[in-house]
């Protein structure tokens, strides 16, 4: 077993395990805390933390799966997303995503949409410049200053904040839709409240649009929070909002090319439910 990389200053494992440090030092950090041997294939989580390294069983000849704990900085959002967002270009593109364009036309025009967690603000631009009026807001001030210029450079007004979905107002009845498109940065004990915010800050016959990936993402590792319990089902989003007229939840497959962020063959969930 691995001790603790002599590459290495005595680094927390989610900083040791950073994509800036070769894939051999990492997982020898990994190795030297999970206690046991990282033989040949490693997957860390595509921001770098190893979430599950998968490891050949020896004897056996099957895929076993390794789970550390959760490293602490994973709760440390704040910082993972400025920095991902501080690269160059956008991380999961300038196009809108595909099923809130599918699901838009569901939209009056006019619609008052709130966009949450919205990034660095390509669905929010795209609704505003169908003549929707967007309010969005992300945890990440570096995204939402890329959102912000986005929406100068496109000519159209959205209304952008600074704000995490726990000190976000919800005010109700508010919006006609609201648009959560891959915000499962949400652990289960935050989901509850995140989706009663959701909802309650829907107009009655309000839309609240949800994509998302479901626990067969791991298999494909090609974007999402890569922990089985961020991930969404059917049954689980029923039982969130048991009070939905659910115009869709369809778990499904799909080829995903949004940026860098959301790339390839995906599991995901799309899910359209109406406040009546
Ligand atoms: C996978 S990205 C999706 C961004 C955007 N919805 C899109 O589809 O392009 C997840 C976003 O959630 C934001 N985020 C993470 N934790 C958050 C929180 N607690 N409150 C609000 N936004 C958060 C991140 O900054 C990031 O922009």
């Amino acid at each position: 077993m691995a001790g603790w990389p002599a590459a290495l200053p005595d680094l927390p494992l989610e900083e040791a395990c950073h994509g800036r440090f070769p894939l051999r030092v990492r997982r020898a950090a990994l190795e030297h805390h999970i206690g046991s041997r990282v033989p040949r294939v490693t997957r860390f989580r595509h921001d770098g933390v190893p979430d599950e390294a998968i490891a050949p069983e020896p004897a056996a000849g099957k895929l076993r799966i390794m789970r550390p704990p959760t490293p602490a900085g994973f709760n440390d959002a704040l910082e993972r997303w400025n920095e991902r967002f501080s690269q160059p270009g956008y991380l999961f593109g300038l196009a809108p995503n595909a099923f809130l364009v599918r699901q838009s036309a569901r939209l009056r025009p006019g619609s008052r949409v709130l966009c949450v967690a919205d990034g660095e603000g390509r669905n929010s631009t795209w609704l505003a410049a169908r003549g929707h009026e967007v309010t969005a807001f992300d945890l990440s001030p570096v995204a939402v200053d890329k959102a912000r210029s986005l929406a100068a450079e496109r000519g159209v007004a959205v209304d952008n904040h600074v704000a995490g979905t726990d000190t976000w107002e919800w005010a109700p009845a508010e919006y006609d839709a609201v648009a959560a498109i891959f915000i499962q940065f949400a652990s289960p004990a935050e989901r509850p409240s995140l989706f009663a915010g959701m909802w309650r800050t829907l107009k009655p016959g309000g839309l609240l649009l949800i994509q998302g990936y479901t626990p067969k993402q791991l298999e494909y590792g090609t974007g999402g929070p890569g922990r089985l319990d961020h991930l969404y089902t059917a049954d689980m989003l029923r039982e969130l909002l048991p009070q939905a007229q659910w115009l869709e939840l369809t778990e499904h497959e799909a080829e995903l090319t949004e940026g860098g962020g959301h790339r390839g063959r995906s599991a995901l969930i799309d899910a359209v439910a109406r406040k009546t």
